[in-house]
């Protein structure tokens, strides 16, 4: 072989060598494969978890995503599952770099909110919702001061709102909806720290009044439907807000709806079911918005102009005395 021939062929044999012992290596901390490996026992090696082999880097197992380079377990997604079965093991609370937790529509994931979710002090994201996990919502949760998305929806959660909630800077959905807490909204939620984050506290047993100090608040998107909610909802409202969303349906809300000043920004407001009297205000008229004021007790006559004809005469029905297109003419 002539030298520079040889010389290519061990530069060749070298670079082949190299990239099988790159691909071997194993970029995965091995303390958080171990953690996951307990995971996986814990929900019963389900097939979902069937890509969480020992033998290979964790890094590039399904629903795990690493740190590009610190290569620390920062992403974990488990997602529509109903093998799934058990609680939240303890051990989420030893992958101490987790951003992400999100354990999804895992209709057998039954529990309480695994306390050592405490220890995540890295986590931005908490998405826990369509399980079927009970008990109360964990005060510590005020403490995850990076989360940005808070998503417990759709559980069998009991208790009271931790006022807590309010302390995270960074929160920008808060999702609390479909659960069964009872109480009343946290005074606290008047005074998030940083971002007005989007406020879903539908279907539960709230009660009690809307908190007076919300009116420091411009949710963008509010929604206490199907709650026990009691009083005004002048708080909520007001010229100067840009609250696109209100969604009161269906809870015991009592006020005068001549009174209350609509924001020029509203694109949504939903107040069917409650017991809202008053008449409709002429200024509704100057709103491109959708409206339901059914099953209330309005009177007088729909303002005439901007979008309150083009409404289905099923947002104004079951109303004590509305009249007016599209209801009705008011007679007399
Ligand atoms: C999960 O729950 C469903 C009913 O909701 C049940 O039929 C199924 O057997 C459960 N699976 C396991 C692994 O427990
Ligand atoms: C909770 O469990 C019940 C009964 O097993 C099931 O019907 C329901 O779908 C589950 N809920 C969720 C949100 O998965
Ligand atoms: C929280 O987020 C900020 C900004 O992204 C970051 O600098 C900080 O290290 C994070 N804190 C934790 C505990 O992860
Ligand atoms: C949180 O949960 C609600 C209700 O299930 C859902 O509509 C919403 O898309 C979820 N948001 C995120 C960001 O996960
Ligand atoms: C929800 O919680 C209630 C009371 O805590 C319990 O009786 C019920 O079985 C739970 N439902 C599910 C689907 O876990
Ligand atoms: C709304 O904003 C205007 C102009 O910034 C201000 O003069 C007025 O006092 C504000 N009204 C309320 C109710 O905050
Ligand atoms: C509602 O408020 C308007 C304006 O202040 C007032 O004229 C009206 O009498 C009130 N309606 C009821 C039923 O209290
Ligand atoms: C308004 O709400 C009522 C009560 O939920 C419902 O029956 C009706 O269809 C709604 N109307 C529109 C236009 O959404």
């Amino acid at each position: 072989m002539a030298p520079n021939l040889k010389l290519s062929w061990l530069l060749f044999s070298l670079i082949f060598f190299i990239s099988i012992a790159i691909s071997v290596a194993e970029l995965c901390n091995p303390a958080d494969k171990k953690v996951l490996l307990t995971i996986k026992k814990a929900f019963n090696n389900p097939y979902v978890l069937s890509s969480w082999d020992p033998k290979q880097d964790c890094c590039t197992w399904y629903s795990v995503d690493c740190h590009p380079t610190t290569h620390r377990v920062i992403s974990l997604i488990i997602l529509a599952d109903d093998k799934i079965s058990g609680q939240i093991p303890p051990d989420v609370g030893d992958l101490p770099f987790l951003q992400t937790l999100m354990l999804h529509k895992l209709p057998n994931l039954t529990g309480p909110i695994q306390p050592t979710i405490a220890n995540l002090r890295h986590l931005k994201s908490l998405d826990l919702s369509w399980n079927n996990l009970s008990g109360s919502l964990p005060s510590f949760l005020g403490s995850l001061k990076n989360l940005t998305l808070l998503n417990l929806s759709f559980n069998n959660l009991t208790g009271t709102i931790p006022s807590s909630l309010s302390q995270l800077p960074n929160l920008g959905s808060l999702h609390l909806d479909r659960n069964k807490l009872t109480g009343q909204i946290p005074d606290s939620f008047g005074y998030f720290e940083g971002e007005i984050p989007y406020l879903y506290l539908s279907h539960n047993e709230l009660s009690g009044k809307i908190p007076a100090s919300l009116s420091k608040m411009d949710f963008n998107v509010v929604s206490l439907a199907r709650n026990r909610l009691e009083g005004g909802a002048w708080m909520l409202f007001g010229a100067n807000k840009t609250t696109q969303i209100v969604d009161l349906s269906r809870n015991l809300l009592e006020f005068n709806l001549s009174e209350v000043v609509f924001p020029r920004s509203l694109t949504t407001l939903d107040l069917n079911h409650n017991k809202i009297f008053g008449s409709i205000p002429v200024a509704m008229t100057e709103l491109t918005f959708q409206l339901n004021v059914s099953y209330n007790r309005l009177c007088g006559q729909i303002p005439v102009g901007g979008r309150l004809q083009s409404f289905d005469l099923s947002s104004y029905f079951h109303n004590k005395c509305l009249c007016g297109a599209p209801l009705g003419s008011c007679k007399g």
